[in-house]
């Protein structure tokens, strides 16, 4: 089956075969070895010329964990976040914060609308409260791409602590973490880096390490100190998904060995070949050009045509696209161009799409 979806994602054969490697213990010299390989690979991928200002955290655990851990783990008593929210992932963070009944105000714009950076510095100015600010990179709701660089640079000047949720971002699109000086990234090996989903990660700037040591702890599992003291002795608080690891490790190869800004500037080049057919085809994308992401295009659907038909004979056909979310669930639908994909894997689809759409056309 060919995912269209954003993620989990098709990985290579060389990422799967990586799974079936020898059973170990976590607690063995082994798992020490492929655990510190992991973090130096994420801090080359991500922080290149930066690596010794950044500690990769990774967890065992979908995105989520990555983020929640993040968020729960980077505000002091009595502070507040102030989450920037245009979309299902924005308010996914808002709601987390809230979960945990830690101090959240937000700023909100439409779906299609990018956070203004002079908005937020208004509101970083009236509310020395705030302690933080959270966002998302690539809102995977519409597939729109949020000015992480303006951005940086207001929370950065107004010395408050930057959180990001890259998990649909990292290994697909640009993104200077150590130059825009973030302090926590967030993000996952089951998307762009082209792994398995279940591991995910944390890239945290060290100098705000010592700080954070003295916010209370509010998860057992999450804690992002208690995982930084561990892994500095080569270990992890709890059980991993240890060949998960393993597939993760060979994902993070290839993707060095492609280089990172080559994996974009494919994933671009592949999401444009879909936009342009799509356009030729009458198919309407969401976002303007300058708002798209490389990985995610959100279509209106055409008239006529529902989100569950399109998808079934779709996936009869053996391509597997995704629905909207919230708002946009009866009005969109979205196809994602990220993992280890061919162009005949890409022409393949097309092709489908477009005798689905001639036969939909037929009937109505
Ligand atoms: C931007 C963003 N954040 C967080 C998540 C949650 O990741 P997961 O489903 O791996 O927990 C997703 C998942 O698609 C996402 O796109």
């Amino acid at each position: 089956m060919i995912l269209l979806n954003p993620g989990p994602v098709n990985v290579s054969e060389r990422v799967r075969q990586a799974l079936m490697r020898p059973d170990i213990c976590h607690r063995e010299s082994e798992f020490s070895d492929l655990l510190g390989r992991i973090q130096q690979k994420l801090l080359t991928a991500f922080v290149p010329g930066a690596e010794a200002d950044y500690i990769a955290v990774v967890l065992t655990g979908s995105g989520t964990a990555a983020v929640e851990s993040a968020v729960m783990s980077c505000l002091p008593t009595g502070k507040r976040m102030l989450v920037l929210n245009n979309g299902v992932y924005g308010e996914r963070l808002s709601n987390m914060i809230g979960l945990h009944r830690l101090g959240v105000s937000e700023l909100k714009s439409e779906w299609h609308i990018k956070p203004d950076p002079e908005r937020v510095r208004l509101a970083l100015r009236q509310h020395p409260e705030v302690h933080a600010v959270a966002m998302v990179h690539h809102e995977t709701t519409t597939g729109l791409i949020n000015p992480i660089k303006e951005i940086a640079e207001v929370v950065d000047s107004q010395n408050r602590v930057f959180v990001v949720d890259s998990v649909s971002g990292l290994g697909g699109e640009a993104i200077d973490i150590a130059g825009s000086h973030i302090y926590m990234v967030a993000g996952t090996a089951g998307k762009c880096i082209q792994g398995f989903p279940g591991v995910s990660f944390v890239l945290l700037r060290k100098g705000f390490l010592e700080r954070m040591r003295g916010y209370p702890k509010r998860s057992w599992y999450l804690h992002m100190t208690h995982y930084v003291d561990d892994q500095g002795k080569g270990t992890v608080p709890f059980t991993p998904a240890v060949q998960v690891y393993y597939a993760f490790e060979e994902a993070l190869d290839e993707l060095l060995e492609e280089g990172v800004a080559n994996r974009t500037q494919r994933y671009r080049r592949t999401a444009t070949r879909i936009r342009e057919r799509m356009g030729q085809l009458g198919v309407k994308a969401l976002l303007p050009p300058e708002s798209q992401s490389n990985t995610i295009t959100a279509f209106h659907l055409p008239s006529g045509v529902t989100y569950a038909s399109l998808h079934d004979q779709l996936k009869d056909r053996g391509y597997v696209i995704y629905a909207g979310q919230g708002q946009l669930e009866s009005k969109i639908f979205r196809i994602a161009n990220m993992g280890a994909l061919t162009e005949p894997h890409i022409q393949g689809f097309l092709t489908a799409f477009e005798q689905v759409l001639a036969g939909a056309a037929v009937h109505t």
